[in-house]
């Protein structure tokens, strides 16, 4: 998961502007390498991962020993839908290949908007999305049969991202790869 997700992730990633002192929340963190990522980035900041997985959390926590030791990055086995922090309280969350999973995706994105500060960022990566190329529209919903989970085109991002309280709502598209990236303010 960790290597096959790097270059989604890294072209996700490009479209928001990090700085150092960031508090950033990865829901859904898995492996933990982008929880990683963030963290040689926001060297003066924290970042935290939250996964409902106890095997992911473990992992996650092994990927991140060095950044937990030096008090940069916290693990913490959670569901989305209960996210355990205080309203207002990071700059960015991301979720990379993550909110296909998610129970009740506007109630979850509202638990999201919570813990975001003002002017907090959205940031959600996705490799699955209803794209307009035939042939890796049709690989996808096989996927998402298989994997008993719902994809969205870029209206229905913007739509369900708006319902749960967000805006400068903004959707790109890596169309020869069936990539999506979702940006949205708090
Ligand atoms: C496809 S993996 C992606 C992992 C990682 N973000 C990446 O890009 O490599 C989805 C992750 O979301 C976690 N997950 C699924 N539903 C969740 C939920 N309701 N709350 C928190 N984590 C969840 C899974 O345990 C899994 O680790």
């Amino acid at each position: 998961m960790n290597v096959s997700h790097a270059s989604l992730a890294e072209w996700g990633s490009s479209h928001i502007k990090l700085r150092k002192d960031m508090i950033i929340l990865d829901v859904g963190c898995g492996g933990g390498a982008n929880v990683n990522r963030f963290a040689q980035f926001a060297s003066d900041g924290r970042v935290f991962g939250i996964d409902y997985s106890p095997t992911s959390v473990k992992v996650s926590k092994e990927v991140n020993k060095k950044y937990i030791e030096e008090g940069i990055v916290e693990i913490r086995e959670s569901s989305v839908s209960y996210i355990p922090f205080e309203d207002n309280t990071f700059d960015v969350v991301s979720g990379f290949e993550a909110y296909y999973f998610w129970p009740d995706l506007v109630n979850d994105l509202k638990e999201i908007h919570r813990v975001l500060k003002i002017n907090g960022v959205l940031l959600l990566v996705n490799e699955g999305y209803k794209c307009e190329n035939k042939e890796i529209r049709k690989i996808v919903e096989n996927w998402a049969k298989l994997g008993n989970f719902k994809l969205h085109s870029p209206e229905e991002y913007r739509d369900f991202l708006s319902k749960a309280g967000f805006s400068e709502i903004e959707v790109y598209e890596q169309k020869e790869k069936g990539w999506i990236t979702a940006i949205a303010t708090k």
